[in-house]
C-alpha cells in the first residue's frame, strides 16, 4: 500500500513536471505570438500615420469608433469617439443625402463619393471612400471612411484645363483677327476716303430739301461705319493679344501708379457713381513689377470696368496693392455687385463670353486680362459669391 502511494505520489509529480513544461512552452509560445501580434501592429499603426487622409471607423448607425491622427490636424473637434459623423464632419443635425457610408453598408460594397465640406472657414472638395469591413459571414459591422482633400488637386486640374483652352481658343481667335484685320482696315480707309469727299459732295448738290437730306445721310452713314470700324479694331486688337509675343521689352511697372492712371481715365464715367463708390488700398512699399505698362493699364481697366457694370451705381469696389507671399504681388478689384453665378464661373475667360446685353458687352475684357497676364508670367483668380460680389486678383512674380 506504502509502494502503491509512493508510486502515484511519484506518477503525479510526473504529470505535475509534465503540466507545468507545458505550461512553460506555451507561454513562450505565447510571448512570441504577442511579440508578433505587437510587431503587427507597429507595422500596421506605421501604415495608418503614413497615410495623410482622414480616417475614421463609423458605426452602422453612424457613430464614430475611432479615427488617425490626421483627423485631429484636421477638424477641430477633440473626442470625436461616440459622436454622429454628420454632425463632426459636416455640423448638420442628420445625416446626409446621399451618403457613402448608407450605400456601402445597404449594398455592402466599397462606395466613392465627392462631396464640398467647410473646413476651418474655407470649402473644400473631399473625394470620400466607404468601405465596409465585414465579420466571417461577410456582413458588414461597421464602416471605414477615408476622406481625402482633393481641393488642390482640382484646382490645379481646372487651371490646366483652363490653360488648354485658352491656347487653343488663342490660336483660333489669333488667326481670324489676322484675317479680320486686313480687311477691315479697307473698309476704313475707304470710309476714311467718303468723309474727306464729303465736302466736295456738299458743293456739287443742289439746295433742295431732298438734296440737304441726301448729304445728312451720307454724313451720318460715313461716321457710323468709321465708329463701328474703331470698335472692330479694338476688339480685333485685343484678340491679338492671343497670339505669342516676340522680343517683349518688360520694363518696371508701378501697380498703385497704375491704379491711379486708370482712375484718371475713367473721371468721366465715374460721374455717374456716388464719390466713394471706390476705395483705395494701396501698399505704398509695393516693388515695382516688369511688364509693359500699357497691356497692364488695359487689365486694370477691364477690371474696374467690370466691377462698375456689376455694381450698377449702388455697391462699393476696392482696389487693393499688396504682397500676398514672398514671391507674389497682388492688385485685386473687389466689388459688392451681382457676383458670378457657378455655372459661368468656368467659362469667364473666354473669347466673347458674356452675360450683358448686346451693344454692351462683348465678352473679350477678361479674356484679354487673361491673356495678357499670362505673358507676363502671372495669373488671375476670381473668387465670387453670387448676390454678394466678386474679387479679381491679379497675382505678378516679384522679380526684383
Ligand atoms: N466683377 C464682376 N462681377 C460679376 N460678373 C463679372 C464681373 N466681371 C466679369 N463678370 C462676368 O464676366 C463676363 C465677361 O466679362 P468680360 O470678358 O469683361 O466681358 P464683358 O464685360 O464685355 O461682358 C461678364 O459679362 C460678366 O458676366
Ligand atoms: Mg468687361
Amino acid at each position: 500500500m506504502k509502494n502503491t502511494r509512493l508510486e502515484d505520489l511519484i506518477g503525479l509529480e510526473y504529470t505535475k513536471l509534465g503540466f507545468f513544461k507545458e505550461v512553460q512552452i506555451k507561454i513562450s509560445e505565447l510571448r512570441a505570438s504577442n511579440l508578433e501580434v505587437e510587431r503587427k501592429r507597429q507595422e500596421i499603426q506605421a501604415i495608418l500615420d503614413g497615410i495623410t487622409d482622414v480616417m475614421a471607423v463609423v458605426s452602422l448607425d453612424f457613430q464614430i469608433l475611432s479615427v488617425n491622427h490626421v483627423f485631429f490636424e484636421c477638424f477641430e473637434h477633440k473626442n470625436p469617439a461616440g459622436n454622429f459623423c454628420y454632425e463632426v464632419f459636416r455640423k448638420q443635425t442628420q445625416p446626409c443625402s446621399p451618403c457613402p457610408l448608407v450605400t456601402a453598408r445597404e449594398e455592402n460594397r466599397v462606395c466613392r463619393q465627392m462631396s464640398i465640406c467647410p473646413l476651418k472657414g474655407k470649402n473644400r472638395q473631399f473625394e470620400i471612400t466607404a468601405s465596409p469591413l465585414r465579420d466571417f459571414r461577410g456582413k458588414p459591422f461597421s464602416i471605414l471612411l477615408v476622406k481625402r482633400d482633393v481641393t488642390l488637386e482640382k484646382e490645379y486640374q481646372a487651371k490646366y484645363y483652363q490653360a488648354e483652352k485658352m491656347a487653343t481658343i488663342g490660336v483660333l481667335a489669333a488667326g481670324v483677327a489676322h484675317e479680320i484685320n486686313n480687311p477691315l482696315t479697307a473698309v476704313s480707309g475707304f470710309a476714311e476716303g467718303l468723309r474727306r469727299r464729303l465736302p466736295r459732295l456738299k458743293e456739287r448738290l443742289g439746295q433742295t430739301e431732298a438734296d440737304r437730306e441726301l448729304w445728312e445721310d451720307f454724313q451720318e452713314y460715313v461716321e457710323t461705319i468709321l465708329s463701328e470700324c474703331n470698335r472692330c479694331r479694338d476688339i480685333v486688337q485685343s484678340l491679338l493679344t492671343f497670339s505669342p509675343r516676340k522680343n517683349t521689352e518688360f520694363s518696371p511697372v508701378n501697380f498703385n501708379a497704375l491704379v491711379r492712371n486708370v482712375l484718371k481715365l475713367l473721371r468721366y464715367q465715374l460721374k455717374r457713381y456716388p464719390p466713394d463708390s471706390i476705395a483705395l488700398e494701396l501698399d505704398q512699399n509695393i516693388p515695382d513689377v516688369r511688364g509693359i505698362a500699357a497691356e497692364l493699364k488695359q487689365v486694370v481697366l477691364n477690371l474696374v470696368l467690370n466691377a462698375l457694370d456689376a455694381i450698377q451705381q449702388k455697391g462699393k469696389i476696392a482696389i487693393r496693392t499688396y504682397r500676398a507671399d514672398p514671391q507674389w504681388l497682388v492688385l485685386s478689384v473687389s466689388d459688392s455687385g451681382c457676383g458670378i453665378s457657378p455655372e459661368h464661373s468656368d467659362k469667364l475667360f473666354e473669347p466673347f463670353f458674356t452675360t450683358k446685353p448686346v451693344g454692351k458687352g462683348t465678352g473679350i475684357g477678361l479674356s484679354t486680362c487673361y491673356n495678357i497676364i499670362r505673358q507676363h508670367g502671372g495669373e488671375i483668380v476670381v473668387n465670387s459669391e453670387p448676390g454678394k460680389g466678386a474679387v479679381f486678383e491679379v497675382r505678378m512674380p516679384d522679380k526684383r
